[in-house]
């Protein structure tokens, strides 16, 4: 059985003051795992924080190297060194807006592994790959990448998060049974390589989840918890998005 999960993608907003609403006020109740991706500086904060309860804290990024002469990059090591256990890896913002290529995103997700993070792959089309058909073509070809350097067994210790670039940060979420489609597709695609890895792998939907959005999507059956960006900056409307899923 997949444990649900409802992550927490902060991107490039968030403060101490908010860290501190989230720990005096966030709880969860260990049905789901909970995970949160705030920027960088305020990781420590959360980690300490949350240390005696079961919200997992993570990276929105790390380096695809170690160490060394790399000014304002953080390699996965630290990351775990600081007490985080989740990486981002291949958000489309890093990817249209970074120029992160498939290549780097592979480099990353295998640097995460290495050092002991579990990658949260994101992959998902544009408006203009949906309207021309290519949607599954592209989400494919982005889980291929990794399926290719790793292998199958990528997947045994990683999560996938499904986050259509035209959902995200649009108010326009995906129609559950669009989201579902999407992600029985995923399922499918990894079911080729290993059935049993296909099964176990949680697969989360991202774009505009809100705290009216949220049960419907979390009702499919092959979507396992949710991304969450704008909606999980406020602790009261991320804790609905995660009752939604308690299953
Ligand atoms: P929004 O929920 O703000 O659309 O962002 C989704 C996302 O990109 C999460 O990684």
């Amino acid at each position: 059985m997949r444990a649900p999960m409802v992550a927490a993608n902060w991107k490039m907003n968030g403060s101490k003051a908010i860290c501190r609403e989230f720990l005096q006020h966030f709880d969860a109740d260990g049905s789901l795992d909970v995970v949160l991706f705030p920027p960088f500086l305020y990781t420590s904060i959360l980690i300490e924080g949350f240390a005696e309860r079961s919200i997992s804290v993570g990276v929105q990024n790390v380096s695809n190297v170690s160490s060394g002469a790399y000014t304002g990059e953080i390699s996965a090591e630290m990351a775990v060194d600081s007490g985080a256990t989740y990486g981002l890896v291949g958000h489309s913002e890093r990817r249209n807006l970074f120029g992160e290529s498939d290549g780097l995103v592979a480099e990353k997700f295998i640097a995460c592994q290495r050092a002991g993070l579990t990658p949260v792959l994101c992959v998902g089309e544009s408006l203009d790959e949906r309207q021309e058909g290519r949607a599954e073509s592209v989400v494919a070809g982005q889980i291929d990448v990794i399926l290719k350097s790793v292998g199958i067994k990528a997947f045994a210790n990683a999560v996938i998060a499904y986050e259509p670039v035209w959902a995200i940060g649009t108010g326009e979420t995906a129609r559950p049974d669009q989201a579902q489609s999407m992600h029985a597709f995923i399922r499918a695609f990894l079911t080729k390589s290993d059935a049993t890895t296909a099964k176990n792998t949680r697969v989360l939907y991202g774009g505009s989840v809100n705290a009216n959005t949220a049960a419907e999507l979390f009702a499919e059956g092959d979507i396992d918890g949710g991304l969450v960006g704008g909606a999980s900056l406020e602790f009261k409307e991320f804790a609905k998005i995660c009752r939604a899923i308690s299953r």
